[in-house]
């Protein structure tokens, strides 16, 4: 039987972190118009708000979220050292405005009444079912009551395709013996009714669609 080769998250993102910007700009369709978009749904601000980026990576979100909050804090987590550390050096400007936390979002505490905003771009399709409404649980929390949970991730067709993928995700963890796959680079998108389903499980009141193109979708999903 062919051996799998399955990398751990953050070895995945590490090796990777040195090329990972201008590999976004040649070959990815979405980019930069999906976190431009995203940005337009955020009323300008001149107050100090608090924002929590999960899978911030080098920090391409930032650049556009600066531009509609430029007074506000930014908590940016990632699991991944040297992803951050390429963050840091494009953001030496505003390294006053960012706490870097290096830790996995699903081992870590958020707190609760915390975040005016919560934004995740194209992290959280490693995870299953039950890790992903435990996540969106614990965001709901670390919300303010009139917070904003915003999501972009790739998504697939349909529940078929997602079926497929799961599929997979279990051979592959069957295969390789891994115990714990969540920290294993493994794509598992999920379709928008699973999607829509899991942010209402999770108590999401409202729930919008803002982006949809190619394999990617945003959400905006709040409390009220
Ligand atoms: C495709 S990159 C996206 C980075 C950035 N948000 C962007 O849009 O360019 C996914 C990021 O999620 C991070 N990540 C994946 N799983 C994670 C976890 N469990 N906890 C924290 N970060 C994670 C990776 O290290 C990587 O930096």
């Amino acid at each position: 039987m062919k051996k799998m080769n399955i990398e751990k998250m953050s070895d995945f993102f590490d090796k990777r972190a040195p090329g990972y910007d201008k590999h976004r700009e040649l070959h990815i369709t979405t980019y930069p118009e999906l976190y431009i978009t995203m940005a337009e749904k955020i009323p300008f601000s001149n107050k100090k708000m608090h924002v929590l980026d999960l899978g911030c990576g080098t920090g391409l979100e930032l650049k556009w979220l600066f531009e509609k909050l430029p007074n506000s804090t930014f908590t940016c987590m990632d699991i991944s050292a040297n992803m951050l550390e390429v963050l840091t050096q494009n953001y030496s400007e505003k390294n006053k405005k960012i706490t870097l936390v290096q830790s996995s979002y699903l081992d870590a505490e958020f707190g609760k009444d915390t975040y005016d905003y919560v934004v995740t771009v194209m992290s959280f399709h490693h995870l299953m079912y039950d890790k992903k409404l435990a996540l969106y649980k614990k965001i709901r929390q670390a919300l303010k009551p009139d917070g904003m949970f915003i999501e972009a991730d790739y998504i697939v067709a349909g529940k078929d395709v997602e079926i497929d993928c799961l599929e997979y995700f279990t051979r592959v963890k069957h295969e390789t013996g891994i115990e714990n796959s969540y920290d294993y680079h493994i794509d598992i998108p999920l379709c928008k009714e699973t999607q829509l389903d899991l942010y209402y499980a999770a108590g999401f009141r409202e729930v919008t669609e803002f982006y949809n193109k190619d394999d990617a979708v945003g959400y905006l999903c709040s409390n009220t």
